[in-house]
């Protein structure tokens, strides 16, 4: 079954209006509700007085609709007498202040008595509603993240240090503390990057950022330790950020969930954009699905106009059926709106849900009615569909912490840069997972990494295997730069990855951000000869062992010198972009590497019509999104079945601003 639904608030509603919401979402055709995840105060009033009858009252109205219900850990905004109970346990932020009460995630996730009642709640959810039959899983605490710099941390992170290295040498050997007289002698000694130290040493500002990701992957597995143990039979997920969020290592806080949920939210008030083209929630959900290489669920779905104190655009006629549609595209097997209803209070006052505060059924409930219809009819064959990618990009958590610390160019920033090659495939249709860099790369054909600033040896090990066997990678500058410990190698760059590359980089240039130096162009290959374009913001100049030249500089004292190479290593081939550049510039190296690698896009379509797909053995599910504001025509290369109205064979599909359609191939 394909999940739709909703996250209801019943706790901020009278008891009265519950049975009108469960009739009306039924109506809508939702199936699915999460509940709870900010509920504590309801659900334990004071230490240890639990109170579970309302909840199984909203259980029992939703169960006669046949809605199941999801129920959230409600861990992530603790009541006042938690808080109240243990000041220590406020977090500390960089800056050194102490957050107080009156938001949401204030908390220490490293504090031991914060996680006690943590898991005193969870248990005493888990022991009352194993088995229920409505409940059908978990989600755990609301978008974990935030760091934490207090007492309590800074000697967890000296333990942590100490299981990491063994040895106080060791620390003292992988940070270089010989550098300002830093030698620590004691592990007591070892700070944590607080504003007020100044620029901290980059191996313990890495060393910090990997500590807290752990603290919250900690954190979450003790309570999927809890609802593994009590609840065998309901899944347990967490609702991550995309791309965006880059505190934790997705992939760590993943690893033992049944699968990823994610929080969608294409408008909000922070971007008032007229036009909403589709990229960022792509990225997204590549990323999300990448983190387990499968099938994920949203946990929020924007519904409505986002914000806080301000309001942002609503969702245009169609947008939510759209953005439902697009999530499916690129793996989500269920699918919740935020929020079932706006609220009348409180900070999110203005955050718009299906319905508006008043309660009535208008625009968007109709939307979600169609949607729901529409879903219920065909969404079982979507459920556990395949991408199958043929080219992958690698996110390096390692090299994004790194580069938080030393951006290297006060223009660059890794998650910008990574965007902006992988805008170049959307742009394209050519679907694209995102996959770790330890992951296994045999299946794809193309490989782009951008900037891998940290490169373990394992990680070069890895891209060797995968061009040697005759995969095609993308290599960039600021690849290869770092040691595991966030040391400068001591070897030419690209270091451990010279050889596959087939370059040195015998010095670099960091530009002003509003300098390019022109490139020449020797791609011969046909399709771009004579094409422009810029090195920008960074510069390397090349010289090459065994690569040849694609792109040289013509200007500055390195005019002629080797900016792009390609290069032959065992069966593959290597291109190294040896400059930042621009997305003109990634738009061209991504064309090249196509070519090189022999993708084609799934099918060519207009500007502002996205086309992916998914597979179910052999059957293929071709996706085609008009973002755009005008209607569009696509030709198919063969014909298909439209899935949603059941026309076929078709050859020639139109589409209205905002519409869907869903081709099938057998
Ligand atoms: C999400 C969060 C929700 C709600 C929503 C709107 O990020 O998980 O609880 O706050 O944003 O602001």
């Amino acid at each position: 079954m394909f999940h739709l639904g909703v996250d209801y608030y019943p706790e901020q509603w009278p008891e009265e209006r519950w049975p009108e919401d469960a009739r009306m979402m039924a109506e809508a055709g939702v199936n699915v509700v999460r509940l709870a995840e900010f509920a504590w105060s309801r659900l334990e009033s004071r230490p240890g007085q639990f109170d579970f009858d309302w909840l199984d009252g909203v259980l029992e109205l939703l169960g006669q609709h046949d809605i199941r219900a999801v129920l959230g850990t409600p861990t992530a905004s603790p009541p006042p007498w938690v808080m109240d109970m243990m000041p220590g346990a406020y977090r500390v932020l960089e800056s050194g202040q102490r957050q107080t009460y009156g938001n949401r995630r204030e908390y220490c996730p490293t504090h031991p008595g914060y996680r006690e009642r943590c898991r005193a709640i969870t248990e005493a959810m888990a022991e009352h509603y194993t088995e229920h039959p409505t409940v059908i899983g978990w989600q755990i605490d609301n978008e974990l993240g935030g760091r934490c710099y207090c007492p309590i941390c800074r000697a967890s992170f000296q333990s942590w240090l100490e299981r990491k290295y063994g040895s106080i040498e060791r620390v003292n050997g992988a940070w270089g503390t010989a550098f300002w007289s830093h030698v620590y002698t004691e592990w007591s000694q070892i700070p944590v990057p607080l504003q007020a130290g100044g620029v901290p040493n980059p191996g313990l500002d890495l060393d910090y950022r990997r500590f807290m990701s752990d603290v919250y992957v900690s954190f979450q597995q003790e309570q999927v330790d809890v609802l593994r143990r009590l609840c065998p039979g309901q899944f347990v997920t967490h609702n991550m950020m995309g791309f965006g969020f880059d505190q934790i290592d997705y992939f760590d806080l993943a690893d033992t969930l049944d699968f990823v949920g994610w929080d969608v939210y294409p408008r909000t008030a922070w971007s008032l954009d007229r036009h909403v083209d589709g990229l960022a929630s792509a990225l997204g959900g590549d990323t999300i699905r990448g983190l387990k290489g499968r099938g994920y669920w949203v946990m929020e779905q924007g519904s409505g106009s986002g914000g806080w104190q301000t309001v942002g655009g609503t969702p245009r006629p169609g947008e939510m059926r759209l953005w439902t549609y697009q999530s499916v595209a690129h793996g989500a097997d269920g699918i919740l709106y935020f929020r079932w209803r706006t609220a009348h209070h409180g900070a999110e006052q203005y955050w718009h849900g299906v319905l508006d505060h008043h309660g009535e059924p208008r625009r968007r409930y109709r939307e979600l009615q169609t949607t729901g219809a529409e879903l219920g009819r065909v969404g079982e064959r979507f459920v556990g569909a395949e991408s199958r990618a043929r080219v992958a990009m690698l996110l390096s958590y390692d090299s994004r912490f790194a580069f938080q610390g030393q951006p290297n160019h006060s223009a660059f920033d890794y998650s910008e840069f990574f965007r902006s090659y992988y805008a170049a495939l959307y742009r394209r249709n050519v679907p694209v997972d995102i996959v770790s860099p330890a992951a296994d790369l045999s299946g794809y054909r193309l490989v782009l990494a951008p900037a891998l600033h940290v490169l373990p040896a394992a990680v070069a090990d890895n891209l060797r295997g995968y061009v040697g066997g005759g995969g095609a990678l993308v290599v960039t500058a600021r690849t290869g730069v770092k040691d595991e410990s966030n040391a400068v190698v001591d070897v030419p760059l690209p270091g451990l990855l010279a050889d596959v590359c087939g370059v040195e980089v015998e010095e670099y240039d960091a530009l002003p951000t509003d300098a390019e130096v022109p490139l020449e162009v020797h791609w011969q290959r046909g399709s771009e000869e004579g094409c422009s374009a810029s090195g920008r913001l960074w510069c390397e100049v090349l010289s090459t062992t065994t690569a040849r030249e694609i792109a040289t500089y013509e200007a500055e004292f390195y005019a002629g010198r080797a900016a792009i190479t390609l290069n032959e290593f065992g069966k593959g081939k290597t291109l190294y972009v040896g400059t930042f550049g621009d997305a003109a510039l990634h738009d061209l190296v991504v064309g090249w590497a196509l070519e090189i690698a022999d993708v084609s896009p799934v099918v060519v379509t207009p500007e502002g019509v996205e086309a992916t797909e998914r597979w179910r053995d052999d059957q293929r599910l071709l996706f085609l999104l008009n973002h755009a504001d005008e209607s569009q025509e696509i030709t198919l290369p063969s014909p298909m079945t439209d899935l949603l109205s059941g026309r076929g064979p078709v050859e020639r599909v139109k589409l209205e601003p905002k519409d869907v359609v869903i081709l099938e191939q057998d």
